[in-house]
């Protein structure tokens, strides 16, 4: 089967090429010429684990081709994927221009029946405005479905995401559209990944309620968290004893800086909006986005009352810029208003992180100086902080950070550490949540 990707971002570069590992003929398509040279010459513009080498694999054995012909790719493809970007606009609500573009140049290039599936998290409605779109510039004289297909792929599991699944979800109309995904996804149906059969809005709607629900339980944590160090109790073991219910689940209950990344930010937002046109406001997911954004205030505060007397003339290491490990992405990672808001306090910033500096340079202040590794950052460093949780920075050698450090103060954001352990090695330790000081043993 032919299938044709549109949109060469994260989303739908990871799924053409673990549908061409699924054995599907797949077309990527992408307007940026620079981006298709530089994969038809084997370089991936992502960091994704693991993504470099299926999509070496499979152009290797002919099932996966990359092209700026978006006439072309539709043409051929039975099933079009649009997989294009839909930035948040000033107002919060997603910007639908690209997938506009994307439906009119379907209907121009609709020469048989086709299934038009997004990929892409729209709001709810855009299902059936990309149908009349191309009904009306078709004049519907040639059949086609919309099918809504919502990823649920984590930055820096992609892949695995993609194909052990913990669902898939299938917003459709038409029997024969339904079949034709089934067919797509029968390597996963043999697996016996469960699979949700639903209209397009159902489908639309699972993706942001999956997406709010998961920062509210981050959210939720996070305030727990806040209450521990009031109250003198242990997050780590709230949490424990929170998830252990089933019904609650242990997963996603990790306190931190504030959630990131290009997904929880723009859906929870996107979603408010949805709900506040649609007459019925969504005070819940209001509210995380605000809490959200004080959390991340938070964060920066507890690194300047570390510093003491302020920030003026202290050296801060940042260990981790990205908005979580395994990924070199920034979007909105709370290392921008952590960061700039010590720089504008007046401290020098000396930053390392695994995969994201380059990517951190267009988003952090002047100035930040991007270090070699966690001990260079931490040289003459009056505190330093753990941002992002990378592997590398949990098993750290303490002595020689130590003995770098102008300061031994640690601000741990992500619980990375052991508090009895760093006091142990002579560091003041501050992390979240954790104030409780009468633990028993074990
Ligand atoms: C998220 C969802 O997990 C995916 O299912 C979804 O497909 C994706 O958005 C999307 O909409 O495309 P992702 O943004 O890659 O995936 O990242 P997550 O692993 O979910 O983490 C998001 C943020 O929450 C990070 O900043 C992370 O540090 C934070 N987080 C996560 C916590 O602070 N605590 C936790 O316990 C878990």
């Amino acid at each position: 089967m032919h299938i044709c990707v549109v949109g060469t971002g994260y989303v739908g570069l990871v799924t053409g090429a673990c549908l061409a590992d699924f054995g599907m003929d797949v077309t990527c398509v992408d307007k940026v010429t620079e981006k298709i040279d530089a994969l038809n010459r084997g370089e991936i513009p992502i960091y994704e684990p693991g993504l470099d080498a299926l999509v070496a694999k499979n152009a290797k054995a002919g099932r996966l081709h990359f092209t700026t012909d978006l006439s072309a790719g539709i043409r051929q493809a039975l099933a079009v994927f649009i997989a294009v970007g839909t930035p948040p606009k000033e107002d919060g609500s997603a910007d639908l221009s690209y997938v506009v573009q994307v439906a009119e140049a379907i209907a121009d290039n609709l020469n048989g029946y086709k299934v038009v599936v997004t990929k892409s998290t729209v709001p709810i409605g855009t299902g059936q405005m990309i149908e009349e779109i191309i009904r009306k510039r078709t004049g519907g004289t040639v059949p086609f479905s919309v099918v809504s297909n919502p990823e649920f792929l984590r930055e820096g599991s992609a892949i695995e995401d993609f194909m052990r699944p913990d669902r898939v979800v299938i917003g459709a109309r038409d029997p024969q559209a339904i079949a034709i995904m089934k067919d797509i996804y029968s390597p996963l149906y043999l697996i016996e990944t469960p699979f949700v059969i639903t209209n397009v809005e159902s489908s639309e709607l699972i993706k942001y309620a999956s997406n709010a629900f998961l920062a509210t339980k981050i959210t939720f944590i996070n305030e727990v968290a806040a209450l521990c160090d009031a109250l003198g109790a242990d997050v780590h073991h709230v949490a424990k004893g929170m998830g252990l219910d089933k019904r609650i689940g242990p997963k996603f209950l990790h306190p931190g800086p504030g959630y990131g990344g290009s997904c929880f930010p723009k859906d929870t937002q996107a979603l408010a909006d949805i709900a506040r046109n649609a007459g019925v406001p969504f005070e819940i997911v209001e509210t995380v986005v605000a809490v959200n954004e004080r959390l991340k205030e938070r964060a920066a505060e507890k690194v300047l009352a570390a510093l003491g007397d302020g920030g003026e003339d202290a050296t801060v290491a940042v260990l981790g810029l990205s908005f979580k490990p395994e990924t070199d992405d920034m979007r909105e990672s709370p290392a921008i208003p952590v960061v700039t808001r010590l720089v504008e306090a007046g401290a020098t910033v000396r930053a390392f992180d695994p995969a994201a500096m380059e990517n951190a340079k267009a988003v952090l202040p002047d100035g930040v100086v991007y270090c070699e590794n966690a001990y260079h950052a931490a040289e003459g460093a009056d505190v330093l902080v753990i941002l992002t949780e990378w592997n590398q920075f949990r098993s750290l050698d303490l002595d020689r950070l130590h003995a770098a450090m102008r300061r031994p103060v640690v601000v741990d954001l992500r619980n990375v550490y052991d508090p009895a352990r760093m006091a142990e090695k002579g560091f003041e330790y501050t992390s979240i949540g954790r104030a409780a000081k009468n633990l028993p043993e074990g």
